[in-house]
């Protein structure tokens, strides 16, 4: 966004000299000759900055620049007065004028004060931004695993960050990394050095999500004692995280929609257009296309960030990750917790790679660290692991790989067969005809080999 300047002056040579000057010069620029145009101008364009006469024929510059406070109190005003005046210089700033120019000036001095004005406020911006902020690590938004699908991921990744402005929509169960993916966009991308800005469209009431997003005027409504800047602005520059867009109401998706489409919006309670560069990334563990048939989710918004879809893929569809990501938070703890655990015993990593993992990679980083404190040993075994982990059956055949360094080798053909006549029964709903059709063997084969595989203690 480029800065912008409002010149108010009642003298029209010197406006249009002004005006001129910053225009050459880069900035967006505005001008009036009277305080009501003034309060015009700022009501509908976002101002950076106002060069403001403290001489002005309908008001005094005073009145007006406590105004403009109220308004908008990141405005930044820097006074033009005469030599004479150093009292109402004096009273200016003590009003909140971030600095004062007697007429008359020359111009390179001029510029300078503006220019450091603006960079001073862009330093306080970018303040603000850090401490919000200091909690995303960009180191922390590696995706690790090995499998073809989360090497899928990455891949696509890499190429969505190559591109600036695509919208981008994350879709996966709870847990699968969906906002890890976002992270990874963000700071692979163009725009890493600028705000990456988050918020959960599910945690926050609509009424008060609105004014998140786009900010609001003062007086937009009875709190609004000032105006406030919103998620879309506050990421000029870099990307916003939509998280659990799914729960976002149709009134806010069309918003939303605009902002995508045009990078402008207005706070709420305002009448200005506010434009942006921002990068959206949205992310959801529902099925949008679903939604959009139930009129739930805007046809049009679901279409626009289709064009860009990672698909998180569940961990139990890639189970050669479990054991990798499993040995990443072993490490990750003994950091946190001082510990030396070295890894897994054997029948621990058969529960962990057996399990299904409904909770995905946030359910495993999670009974890690519990395993972790619970553990006195080198290794962890089935003792520190939780109850639901020796529950569960395989129901993928790969589930019982056991050996990182080669899969195929981990597998026994009993295991197979186990495991995959535990499946075709859980997809009958035990219907021991059907599963006997299905497997091609006799219900008497199949009444022995599942007491022989003890499934009917499932
Ligand atoms: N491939 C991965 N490599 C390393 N850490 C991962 C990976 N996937 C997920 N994680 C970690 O698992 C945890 C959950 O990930 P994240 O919060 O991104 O998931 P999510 O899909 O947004 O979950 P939810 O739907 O519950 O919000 C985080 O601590 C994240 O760092
Ligand atoms: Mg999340």
């Amino acid at each position: 966004m480029r800065p912008s300047i409002l010149i108010v002056d009642d003298d029209e040579v010197l406006r249009e000299t002004l005006f001129d000057v910053f225009r050459k010069k880069g900035y967006e620029v505005f001008s009036a000759g009277t305080g009501d145009e003034t309060l015009t101008v700022i009501r509908r364009y976002l101002v950076d900055l106002i060069l403001l006469d403290m001489r002005l024929p309908d008001v005094d510059g005073l009145d007006i620049l406590k105004k403009i406070k109220e308004l908008d109190t990141e405005i930044l005003v820097i006074m033009m007065t005469a030599y004479s005046d150093v009292q109402s210089a004096v009273k200016a700033m003590k009003s909140g004028a971030y600095d004062y120019i007697n007429k008359p000036f020359e111009l390179e001095e001029l510029q300078l004060l503006v220019e450091k004005g603006l960079e001073t406020k862009s330093l306080i911006n970018e303040v603000r931004r850090l401490h919000r902020q200091h909690r995303v690590e960009h180191r922390d938004s590696h995706i690790y695993g090995v499998s073809p699908q989360i090497q899928y991921v990455r891949e696509m990744i890499e190429m969505i960050s190559k591109t600036n402005k695509t919208s981008v929509l994350i879709q996966g169960e709870s847990g699968t990394g969906k906002e890890l993916a976002a992270n990874a966009i963000h700071f692979s991308s163009k725009r890493s050095a600028k705000p990456l800005m988050k918020i959960n469209c599910s945690a926050i009431p609509d009424s008060l999500l609105e004014s998140e997003l786009f900010g609001y005027e003062k007086g937009a409504f009875t709190d609004a004692k000032t105006t406030k800047k919103g998620l879309f602005e506050l990421a000029d520059g870099g990307t916003v995280f939509l998280d659990e867009i799914g729960e976002m109401k149709p009134f806010l998706q069309s918003k939303i929609l605009r902002v995508l489409e045009n990078q402008t919006f207005m706070r709420v309670g305002g009448e200005r257009e506010i434009k942006v560069d921002v990068r959206a990334i949205a992310a959801t563990n529902r099925d949008l296309e679903q939604m959009v048939r139930d009129g739930l989710f805007r046809k049009d918004l679901y279409y626009r960030l289709k064009v860009m879809v990672v698909e998180m893929p569940p961990l139990r569809e890639r189970v050669e990750d479990i054991l990798l990501l499993a040995k990443l938070f072993v490490e990750e703890n003994n950091k946190e917790y001082n510990k030396d655990v070295k890894g897994f015993s054997e029948e621990a990593k058969k529960l962990l790679v057996q399990y299904s993992w409904p909770g995905n990679v946030r359910e495993l980083k999670n009974v890690i660290e519990r395993a972790m404190i619970l553990t006195d040993g080198e290794y962890i075994t089935p003792k520190q692991l939780p109850f639901e982990l020796k529950q569960t059956e395989p129901n993928c055949a790969v589930k019982v790989i056991s050996d990182l360094s080669d899969p195929v080798l981990g597998i026994s053909l009993e295991d197979m067969e186990r495991s995959h006549i535990s499946n075709v029964l859980k997809r009958l709903e035990w219907n021991k005809s059907k599963a006997s059709k299905a497997l091609g063997i006799s219900r008497a084969t199949l009444r022995a080999k599942i007491k022989r595989y003890s499934l009917d203690a499932i």
